[in-house]
């Protein structure tokens, strides 16, 4: 019998250390061995955000005990790994490097193929780890760095149809939980206090609501919620501004996920439409059920992954990894880490002042 590949995922791209053993199977969906996920969340919240050198330096302290610990839940030997795949990109620098010189070195020790893996790409494939999905699918990718939809063609193969033009979602949500005195990372307790507030108390604006297609803005609203801020006199308040920045986002993400489900039906061609949801803000159940509804309205699938594997973690590496590793899609052990590292290539940079939309 043919040996069922196995493989080892790496992902240190922000302020998670992750890894993860992903078995082939003979059913469509591998088997998640292990999936390993440190959180650094205590280093970085009395600094309100990711700190880049002391994240990178977190990394470096738990690199090995987190691909040990990966290892032994999975009840297999390093020997047994058949490739290495690690997220090469986008993310920061320095936390980037400590996973792919810790990959690389693995590989070359090894003797085993190095795959390197876009971070997007992983969020885009996650919902493989639960679930049978066939290409073409559509994507909304919510996260603290990354907002965007993009049409999954295939492995490698993606269209973006729209992006944010300033700042992510998570990055609003974690604003303004920082504008309501709320440690980093907030999104998870914004979504707690709207659940005890008024969500018609404030007026909020809706940024490039009625214009730009299915791209997003968010900078003109965490102005609105800075004002609104000063203004607070008791935790009341607080839920209240919480409980209509929910509202407002999800009118937003209403509105332009209807956009890019039209413009997914014209370039699909299939009959089935599937959409998947991904990234950390797609933890919000609220969002969830939104967004649930509307797909089952416009009769698309909806496959939204469970909320353990929406945030950053290394068992969506493998899962690109292993389908890269099938098609022998290696990489070369003087690759560079990606900051910048686009999915669409050929998506023009649509961020800064005087942007055309
Ligand atoms: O994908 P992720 O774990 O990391 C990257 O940014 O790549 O996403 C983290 C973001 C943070 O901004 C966090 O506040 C947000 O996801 N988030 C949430 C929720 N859970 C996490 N935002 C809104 N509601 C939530 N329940
Ligand atoms: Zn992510």
């Amino acid at each position: 019998m043919k040996k069922r590949a196995l493989i080892l995922g790496i992902e240190t791209s922000c302020d998670e250390t992750a890894a993860a053993v992903l078995e082939e199977s003979t059913e469509s969906i591998p088997n998640l061995l292990s999936n390993i996920v440190s959180s650094q969340e205590q280093i970085h919240k009395k600094f309100g955000g990711v700190v880049p050198e002391l994240a990178a330096r977190s990394h470096i302290d738990k690199i090995d005990l987190i691909v040990n610990e990966a290892l032994k839940k999975s009840g297999k030997k390093l020997k047994d790994i058949d490739a290495i795949a690690v997220t090469g990109g986008p993310g920061l620098i320095v936390c980037l490097s400590v996973g792919l010189n810790f990959a690389k070195a693995l590989a070359m020790t090894l003797k085993k193929p190095l795959i390197i893996v876009n971070h997007l790409e992983g969020h885009a494939l996650s919902p493989k780890l639960i679930t049978d999905l066939n290409y073409p699918y559509l994507l909304l990718l919510i996260s603290g760095g990354h907002s965007q939809y993009l049409a999954v063609k295939n492995l490698g193969k993606y269209k973006r149809l729209g992006t944010t033009i300033d700042d992510a979602l998570g990055e609003a949500f974690d604003k303004t939980a920082k504008l309501l005195g709320i440690k980093f990372p907030g999104g998870p307790f914004i979504e707690k206090f709207a659940a005890k507030g008024n969500k018609n108390r404030y007026d909020l604006p809706k940024p490039i609501f009625n214009k730009g297609g299915c791209n997003l803005s968010f900078a003109g609203l965490k102005t609105a919620v800075l004002k609104i801020s000063k203004t607070i006199k008791n935790d009341q308040d607080k839920f209240d501004l919480a409980a209509s920045f929910q509202k407002i986002i999800e009118q937003i993400l209403v509105k332009k996920t209807k956009i890019a489900f039209d413009q997914f039906e014209k370039i699909s061609g299939s009959k089935k439409k599937f959409f998947v949801i991904a990234g950390g803000v797609a933890a919000n159940k609220n969002i969830r059920n939104n967004l649930e509804k509307l797909s089952l309205d416009k009769n698309f699938i909806p496959i939204f992954p469970p909320l353990n594997l929406c945030g950053d973690n290394a068992a969506m590496i493998a899962m690109v990894g292993l389908e890269k590793f099938r098609l022998k899609k290696f990489s070369k052990l003087d690759t560079p880490a990606k900051p910048r590292w686009q999915l669409d290539q050929n998506a023009a940079f649509l961020k800064g002042a005087g942007v055309k939309l």
